[in-house]
């Protein structure tokens, strides 16, 4: 357990991250793609314009965090896509998918996180009304869910910083008269903050290494965070995160992950808690757990974790 002073530390360290992060997603979204889309603005086909941010979002995160100087170089966008290529090859690396091991690159790995998400959120879609991604980023998790057919009548994206926010709204005007989309703030160190959505029966939760970032969850975090869906006959949630040595018997099924994963998850102040709070939470039914679907054996490999909310 962390001290409060400890976890207040960690977690404004985690804000300026990450407003610093999705802060250069929009300049470099607006400076090179001309975001935000209008009916006037010449854009190539907003589907094209998306899967070139796609392609470079994760180069310029890196650049963000890590090369904030050779990020700020670029006067063009001819220059940009040249470094980010370049990039994306020399960053190639292994992964273990599935129980697979391939080199990819971090686009291809992200493609295949952004189908897996899908093709499990299209196993629970049955009439949605609403599909919300909890500290989602830039939304591009909800964008790719559209394209790839995961219907809901509303797309709600809920994310701590201001930047991502903004960031999710400028790239939202490439699609904004196909789907119903809007973001909130949520912290899930400050649940009560964040709305309530009422009249909604029919929800999807996700989250993809979002709550990896907060070390130690509230007790009542779920019920919290039910609560705020007051109306719903179905509520799922679908996770993927590095939790897997949270697992109960991940410690004797896969001792080396298990360590692996531990490590890591204390070093960088990962989450330590969240299937412990998870499966506490009264009427929460964890339906599936797939531990380690994706591994890039350094620590921190992903799980999927399925529950539903009973009344
Ligand atoms: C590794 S990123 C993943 C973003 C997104 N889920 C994705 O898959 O691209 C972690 C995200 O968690 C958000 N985050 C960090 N601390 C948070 C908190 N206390 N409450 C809500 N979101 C938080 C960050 O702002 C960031 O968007």
């Amino acid at each position: 357990m962390g001290s409060s002073e400890d976890l207040d530390e960690r977690s404004h360290q985690v804000s300026i991250k990450y407003e610093g992060v999705y802060s250069c997603l929009e300049s470099a979204f607006r400076k090179f793609y001309g975001l935000p889309s209008t009916a006037s603005s010449k854009n190539k086909s907003p589907l094209e314009t998306y899967q070139e941010l796609k392609f470079v979002a994760p180069a310029i995160w890196y650049y963000a965090i890590f090369e904030k100087t050779k990020y700020d170089r670029f006067i063009t966008k001819s220059d940009m896509v040249t470094s980010v290529k370049n990039w994306h090859l020399e960053h190639a690396k292994v992964y273990i998918i599935n129980g697979e091991e391939m080199i990819l690159t971090l686009f291809q790995f992200d493609e295949i996180v952004k189908h897996t998400l899908a093709t499990l959120l299209h196993r629970l879609n049955h009439n949605i009304d609403l599909i919300v991604d909890l500290g989602g980023g830039w939304g591009h998790r909800l964008f790719d869910l559209f394209l790839l057919g995961v219907k809901s009548k509303e797309y709600v994206l809920l994310e701590r910083s201001i930047a991502g926010r903004r960031c999710s709204n400028l790239v939202y005007s490439l699609f904004s008269n196909l789907f119903k989309f809007s973001c909130h703030h949520f912290d899930w160190n400050h649940l009560e903050d964040m709305p309530v959505f009422e009249g909604h029966q029919n929800v999807l939760l996700f989250s993809t290494h979002s709550i990896e970032q907060v070390p130690e969850l509230e007790n009542k975090t779920f019920d919290i965070l039910i609560d705020k869906f007051p109306d719903t006959e179905n509520l799922y949630g679908v996770h993927l995160e590095p939790v897997t040595f949270q697992i109960p018997v991940e410690k004797s099924n896969n001792p080396l992950r298990y360590e692996r994963d531990m490590k890591y998850a204390m070093a960088h102040k990962y989450n330590l808690d969240f299937y412990n709070k998870l499966s506490r939470t009264k009427n929460i039914f964890i339906r599936h757990v797939s531990p380690g679907v994706f591994d890039s054996c350094y620590g921190n490999s992903t799980s999927v974790l399925i529950w539903e909310f009973r009344r």
